[in-house]
Formats: C-alpha cells, structure tokens, sequence
C-alpha cells in the first residue's frame, strides 16, 4: 500500500531525513518511533505532500508522490498533532463540511458523512457550535472527522496524542484502532514505545534522519526477550549516538 523509497529531505543547513525506505502493507498499523528532532514530522510532512522530498520517492496507493503530489493527497488522511489549524469562527460542522468541499465532496455526501462522523466521535452536542471555546479534546475530535470526512484509504498521523489529557489520548488511540478494524492503512509517529506497542503491527526506529530498525513488535520481542520495549528503543537509539 505504502512504498517509500530512498526519501531524502533536506533543509538549508539540516539533513531532516536521510534516504529512508520502509513499506507498509495494506491494513498495517505502522509507528514511526523516534526522539525529538528524529525526522518523524518532516517525514510525514513529505508523505502528505506538504514539502517537497530533495530525493526518492514513495508510491502511496498506487500514485507516486513525486509525479503525481496531487493524486496522493486524494488518496490521505492527514492528522497533524500541536495546532489544529481549525477556524475558530466556524462552527464544528463547517469546519469539516470546508474540508469536504476542498477534497471535492457534493454537500449531500458530506452532510451524510458528518452525521455518521458525528455520532462516532460523540459529537452531537456541539456540532454546530464555533469550535473557537472548544476544549483540546473537543478540537481534537473535530479535527479527526475532518480528516478522514472523505474516507482515505491511508492515514497520516504525526503524534496525535501529545499535548492531550488521558481521556483524549483515548480518544484518538480508539479511533486509530477503529480505522485499523476498516482495514485502514495507516502510519503514526510517536515518541513512546508503550504507545506504539499498543496500536501499531510493525515499527520503524528512526534516529537522526535515518531508519535504524523495521520489526513487527512480535519480531522485537522475540529478538530481546527479557527487555521491556522502552529499554529497547533506548538500547537501540543508544548504539546509533557515536
Ligand atoms: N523547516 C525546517 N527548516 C530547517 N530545519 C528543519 C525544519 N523542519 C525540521 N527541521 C530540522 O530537521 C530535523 C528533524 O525535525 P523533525 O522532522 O521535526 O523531527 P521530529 O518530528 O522527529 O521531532 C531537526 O533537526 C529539525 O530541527
Ligand atoms: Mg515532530
């Protein structure tokens, strides 16, 4: 489903990634794990076409990012954690019907689609409210419909869950289980292994811009198997500091 293929990507003065490939296959759960400043972010940020890869490319869906940037952002949902990016001058439902419209939905479908989003996320109540007093967990929620309001068959998530309390945390992790059960491919990036051991089928380690380690969790575990999945990734990430 996802092939990412030699991907660089390169700042001024910074290589934020460094020929990277991983595949990822069709309903697979995959977790970018990595510490701050790894490339998780500008990684995914190349993946959902917002920045331009300095090299490689990936094939996502059968569309190549590098030929076709604007076939691939047909084929993604993208959920990006830190600021929103939601209007807080529209209500709830406007704020997804917008994004309905840029990913070329007819209002019926989208009113549909907002109904059923609506009652998954449980979020009836202020659906038509300006999402402007909304707590982080209410906007967060809003944010995931309107992320996946066109029903992409892949999901990009860039640490959904940081900066949440305990009961959005929830939320979005039951959510991404929920897309996972709809054969769902997705990829998420988090900086806890307990959490990506939670949610994800397979890992990739990625350390200073390159990937270090692509395992199932089962594979991790049977490779050391007296050691808590944390003191792996530090063990890991640790051998690669010199
Ligand atoms: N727009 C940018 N300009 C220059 N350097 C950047 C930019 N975005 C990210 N970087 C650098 O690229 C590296 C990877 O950053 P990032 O992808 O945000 O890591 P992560 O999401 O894993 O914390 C860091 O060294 C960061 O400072
Ligand atoms: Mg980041």
């Amino acid at each position: 489903m996802i092939q990412v293929k030699d991907l660089c990507k390169s700042f001024k003065k910074v290589d934020a990634v460094k020929k990277i490939s991983f595949n990822v296959e069709k309903g697979v759960v995959f977790g970018l794990l990595g510490e701050n400043g790894a490339g998780k972010t500008t990684t995914l940020r190349v993946l959902a076409t917002m920045l331009k890869p300095t090299g490689g490319t990936a094939n996502i869906n059968g569309v190549d990012l590098v030929e076709d940037p604007e076939g691939v952002r047909s084929q993604i949902g993208i959920l990006f954690g830190g600021d929103t990016g939601l209007y807080d001058r529209l209500t709830a439902r406007e704020n997804i019907e917008y994004f309905g419209l840029l990913n070329g939905m007819d209002k019926d479908e989208i009113s549909n689609r907002i109904k059923e989003l609506s009652d998954m996320l449980d979020m009836n109540e202020y659906i038509e409210r300006r999402v402007g007093k909304f707590s982080k967990g209410m906007k967060q929620k809003v944010s995931i419909a309107r992320s996946i309001v066109h029903d992409p068959d892949v999901m990009l998530f860039d640490e959904p869950t940081s900066g949440l309390d305990v009961t959005s945390i929830r939320v979005v992790q039951d959510f991404i289980t929920r897309l996972k059960n709809q054969g769902k491919t997705i990829i998420f990036s988090s900086h806890s292994m307990n959490e990506v051991e939670k949610l994800c089928d397979k890992v990739g380690i990625i350390h200073k811009g390159e990937v270090i380690e692509i395992s199932t969790i089962k594979e991790l575990r049977e490779k050391y198997e007296d050691m808590e999945l944390e003191d792996i990734f530090v063990k890991l990430v640790g051998g690669h500091n010199d």
